[in-house]
């Protein structure tokens, strides 16, 4: 099918999209993640219904909107949603193009293309749906000079975006609806051309300890990596039906960030008051015998709540924030590889054995 996968090239993700209650807010609390506010659109730019940051790290730009208007489909997002993912967004080397593609093919179009233009040049924009109501913009951007995009206003002296280490997107997780993961498989593949990603899980163990299913689709090449999940029937509720509980329909669970010194950027963000879930002190125990790689650094991964796992390739710390929003719903990965092409499926069961192991020893199982 390279004919398909050549139809539809993507160069990456240009930007992930919130839609906020405070996008003054949201914009301020991802410093604390090492991001820095580089351009703004609001009332002062012009933009009389929205106020937007664009917030950049490394490659990744993330976009925190809110509404001026109570009407607007802003404050219908946020009403429903509460604060959450919008809109991730694709770069493409011709978005009118890519579109046209994608329509072809049976997507929904939400945005036909339309040429933004302001004095650093011009960005082409289109926009087809997927899961809930997130959507894909399609965005060609060869002709612009700009910060971010036409209508945003740089902010001054916001050019060091090194931050805390981070570097790009990984992947970008959906949950969907139960019995749906294979159909958003099948979209992706139909639409994009993308495959699925053979990445080595144990589906039953994965199932019984994290109630969830999960395929992953990707472009072949790694710019685009989108996990799809959906709940299964496992020993708890499921995390994912807790998702869809809250955020009410299918919609962005996680975003992966990629850091090549996860020890110092869980360190910064720790500092600044970022929460990470809670490792049980058994998992070490336990992690030096599974992933033997990490033996000489245990200490530093401990005493800052960081995972391991590692597949056939290599391995692979991660971490997971808490939620990032009053609802139980989105929340952030970190992620360092060394070669390993998994997304910690290892730790699934090893962090449930490890809470277990506590459970018992308060004689609680
Ligand atoms: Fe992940």
């Amino acid at each position: 099918m390279s004919n398909t996968e050549d139809s539809f090239p993507i160069l990456g993700i240009d930007y992930v999209q919130f839609f906020v209650g405070n996008a003054k807010q949201a914009a301020h609390y991802y410093k604390s993640f090492g991001f820095t506010p580089r351009a703004f659109m609001g009332l002062e730019t012009g933009s009389r219904d929205r106020a937007s940051y664009m917030v950049q790290q490394g490659d990744v730009r993330l976009v925190f909107t809110g509404a001026l208007d109570g009407d607007s489909a802003i404050a219908e997002h946020v009403k429903l949603h509460g604060d959450g993912v919008h809109d991730i967004a694709l770069t493409v080397p011709d978005a009118e193009e890519s579109y046209r593609v994608a329509i072809e093919r049976g997507a929904r179009s939400v945005a036909e293309p339309e040429v933004f233009e302001d004095e650093k040049g011009k960005v082409v924009k289109a926009a087809i749906a997927t899961y809930g109501e997130t959507i894909h913009s399609l965005i060609s951007r060869s002709d612009y000079s700009g910060v971010f995009f036409p209508g945003f206003q740089a902010i001054e002296g916001s050019e060091d975006t090194s931050g805390f280490g981070i570097l790009n997107i990984d992947h970008v997780v959906g949950n969907v609806e139960l019995g749906k993961m294979n159909e958003w498989v099948d979209f992706y593949a139909k639409i994009m051309g993308f495959t699925e990603m053979r990445h080595f899980t144990d589906d039953d163990i994965s199932t019984e300890y994290s109630a969830l299913m999960s395929k992953v689709v990707w472009d072949g090449v790694g710019k685009v990596k989108f996990p799809i999940n959906e709940p299964a029937e496992g020993k708890r509720k499921s995390q994912i039906e807790e998702y869809l509980d809250y955020y009410k329909t299918p919609g962005a669970q996680h975003i992966a960030l990629s850091t090549d010194d996860i020890v110092a950027s869980v360190e910064e963000m720790r500092k600044l008051g970022i929460q990470f879930i809670n490792v049980p002190g058994s998992y070490y125990e336990e992690v030096k015998s599974r992933v033997p790689q990490i033996a000489d650094k245990v200490d530093a991964l401990q005493r800052n709540g960081i995972l391991a796992d590692k597949d056939e390739d290599g391995f692979l710390l991660q971490i997971f924030t808490k939620t990032v929003q009053d609802r139980p719903t989105v929340f952030f990965e970190l992620i360092e590889r060394h070669g390993a092409k998994g997304f910690g499926d290892g730790n699934f069961k090893a962090l449930f054995e490890a809470i277990e192991r506590d459970q018992a020893e308060r004689g609680n199982l």
